[in-house]
């Protein structure tokens, strides 16, 4: 055999017996930066198969939160699990082929909306291209983009950057999908398509979702439970229903805030521009 020329890596099966959604438990997790605590005494299980959303005011510790269930943080105290393995481990999260979906979307400038799709896959070898190539247009299907399959990402609107994002989560088949703010600067008809895109998935595929928003008509249109988290604390984890008619001030103050141009801070506008 010629020397020069590279054997093909072999395909790496990850063993994915059982292909069901995952329970994420969360158990007295504590997060501290330096002498700042982000996240208090944090406890909750999602259900496999829940969407389950958590609302928060901004700084309240939602996309820590969410990095420690995608293992992308260690915790100062406590414990995260997915269906009782540590998502740190990169064996739990190929497993499990456990996905985040980040705000910005992170694709590559200079790769079509194609090769985004079917990078990680094709380099992680996990599938034959084949198999690959029958994914990304599954994914391309789901998301109704395939049409955008060899545009580049600049040629995209936030909106599909946005669906793309979510058709490369669903590439490898997660059985775990992790949003943060997947609506947030998208208008309110895409904001409401995404929403019903996340509430359809698991009718196409068997996953868990944990979407982190700021949304409240998504949070509580298409939720099975959301969690209210205010200053690293968990306020109050609910059904839609129950979270609309609290009698919590804190929650009902963020689920309907009023804007108050009496309020000091409105003076202090005023002020400024004159
Ligand atoms: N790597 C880090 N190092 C130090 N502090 C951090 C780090 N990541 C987050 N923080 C701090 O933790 C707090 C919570 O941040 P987080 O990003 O979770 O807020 P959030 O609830 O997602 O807010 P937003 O709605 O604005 O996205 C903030 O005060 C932030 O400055
Ligand atoms: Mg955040």
């Amino acid at each position: 055999m010629n020397a020069s020329i590279k054997a093909p890596k072999p395909i790496v099966r990850v063993p994915r017996d059982d292909l069901s959604p995952v329970r994420v438990e969360v158990a007295s997790l504590s997060k501290s930066f330096g002498p700042q605590t982000v996240l208090a005494d944090i406890s909750l299980s999602v259900a496999p198969g829940e969407i389950f959303t958590i609302m928060g005011p901004s700084g309240s510790g939602k996309s820590v939160l969410l990095r420690h269930i995608a293992g992308l943080e260690t915790p100062t105290r406590g414990t995260v699990t997915i269906n009782g393995q540590d998502p740190q481990l990169p064996a739990t999260r190929d497993r499990f082929a456990l996905a985040l979906v980040f705000q910005a979307g992170a694709l590559f400038n200079s790769l079509t909306v194609y090769e985004n799709l079917a990078l990680y896959p094709l380099e992680r070898r996990i599938h034959s291209k084949a198999d690959i190539h029958q994914r990304v247009m599954r994914a391309l299907h789901i998301l109704s983009i395939e049409g955008a399959a060899h545009k580049l990402p600049a040629e995209l609107s936030g909106g599909m950057k946005k669906r793309v994002a979510i058709a490369r989560a669903l590439v490898m088949e997660p059985q775990l999908i992790l949003f943060d703010e997947p609506t947030s600067e998208l208008d309110p008809i895409m904001s409401a398509t995404i929403a019903e895109i996340i509430a359809t998935l698991k009718e196409q595929i068997a996953i868990t979702t944990i979407v982190v928003s700021h949304d409240r008509d998504l949070a509580l249109t298409i939720s099975d439970r959301v969690a209210i988290l205010h200053q690293g604390r968990l306020r109050a984890v609910e059904k839609p229903a129950a979270l609309r008619q609290s009698p919590d001030p804190v929650i009902q103050d963020f689920l309907n805030p009023k804007i108050d141009i009496r309020h000091p801070r409105f003076k202090q506008l005023e002020a400024s521009h004159e």
